[in-house]
């Protein structure tokens, strides 16, 4: 099962995961032998799995409640109830701020909660912002919900265009296949729609947007983990989402986090193609990456995303630029290099959320200056 793919400078990487047990060794010899340079991130994906997110006991969930009144925090991976009641905690606490709005539901009935982060200013600038629309990239919904604490906690840390701009947060986009992924497959990437089982249920959620939708680097087989679905916003995650975004003329900017990588992508994405501005959102892409080095994140590379990591056409990041004509659209892949990939321990929250937020600082300030 290969995880990720990309091109740099004529050179082809591939994370590769192995699924039977004891097989790991053949593979790495036949891949050497064909040429190869191979590296072993994990030699043992399930004990990885087991080790990703330590549970927290009854008791200390109970004193997280009694103390806070919600369950989150951001020592360990939470389920969706625990991220829900965080949102709808916001909103009961902070009235004039926040508020939560549902638009939409799951193929399962699941609620979309969009959070709405109000400046009180009229006519201010917004700035769209999603996580977990892939499964298994926890540390996206995390890291989101981390920003939405930090507007609580450390408002400074978003700079003064924080505070000047509305936010819409949408932590989970992909809610069924986040449950699903906690329930019986950690490493599920697509919604639980589809009209087949097993493997061959659902659809990727990033291919299914309406903007050059079945075009390159997307699947028209149901069984494929890159699946685009029968017909554009055939999912009613996504079509929520077009719905809601397409009604909200003041979005200036659309910030889509997924994992892994530690890239700062723009489009386009459906091909190895620029539009006209790139100069623009290269510009703001890299004062991202550098803020983020700045604050101790390591460091992401900032392209185009045809280019710097592989076609896909149907991405959400695509749509809000050549549907919406929202400028400033950009994927950010949190969080690691590929060391733990989407099985990133739960003690690199905090930092990869910090990541998070000084990415949204910067495009805060990018969109007060349009
Ligand atoms: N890893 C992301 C995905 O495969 C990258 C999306 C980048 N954007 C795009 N429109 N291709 O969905
Ligand atoms: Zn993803």
């Amino acid at each position: 099962m290969v995880w990720s793919d990309a091109q740099a400078n004529g050179t082809v990487s591939l994370d590769v995961l192995v699924k039977r047990p004891g097989a790991a060794e053949a593979t790495r010899r036949r891949l050497l032998e064909a040429g190869a340079a191979v590296e072993v991130a994990a030699d043992d994906l399930q004990r990885a799995i087991d080790e990703e997110n330590p549970p927290m006991s009854d008791e200390d969930l109970d004193e997280l409640m009694g103390r806070n009144g919600h369950r989150m925090e951001w020592q360990s991976y939470h389920r969706l109830a625990d991220i829900h009641q965080f949102l709808d905690f916001l909103a009961a606490t902070y009235p004039q701020r926040f508020s939560v709005q549902t638009i939409g539901s799951s193929v399962q009935g699941r609620p979309l909660k969009v959070v709405r982060v109000s400046s009180g200013k009229p006519g201010a600038p917004a700035i769209w912002v999603d996580g977990g629309i892939h499964a298994r990239e926890w540390i996206s919904p995390a890291s989101v919900t981390y920003f939405l604490n930090t507007l609580v906690e450390q408002p400074e840390a978003l700079g003064a265009a924080g505070s000047s701009v509305d936010w819409f947060v949408l932590p989970v986009v992909n809610p069924d296949g986040y449950e699903f992924s906690h329930s019986s497959d950690r490493l599920w990437r697509k919604n639980r729609g589809g009209s087949g089982s097993g493997r061959c249920a659902g659809v990727d959620l990033n291919r299914n947007f309406g903007y050059r939708w079945g075009g390159q680097g997307a699947s028209r087989r149901p069984c494929d983990e890159t699946y685009a679905g029968p017909s554009k916003f055939s999912e009613p995650e996504t079509s929520a989402i077009r719905n809601f975004v397409s009604a909200n003329r003041n979005i200036k900017a659309y910030v889509s986090f997924h994992s892994y990588g530690q890239y700062v992508l723009y489009p386009w994405g459906y091909a190895a193609v620029v539009p006209p501005d790139h100069e623009e959102l290269k510009r703001v892409g890299q004062r991202i990456a550098s803020a983020i080095a700045r604050g101790g994140g390591g460091s992401y590379t900032v392209g185009p995303a045809g280019a710097t990591l592989y076609p896909a056409s149907g991405g959400s990041d695509d749509w809000a630029k050549g549907s919406q004509g929202i400028k400033y659209a950009y994927t950010v892949e949190l969080r690691d290099r590929g060391r733990h990939g989407f099985v990133l321990p739960a003690q690199y929250i905090v930092p990869t959320g910090r990541d998070a937020v000084a990415a949204l600082a910067v495009v805060a300030e990018a969109v007060t200056k349009l």
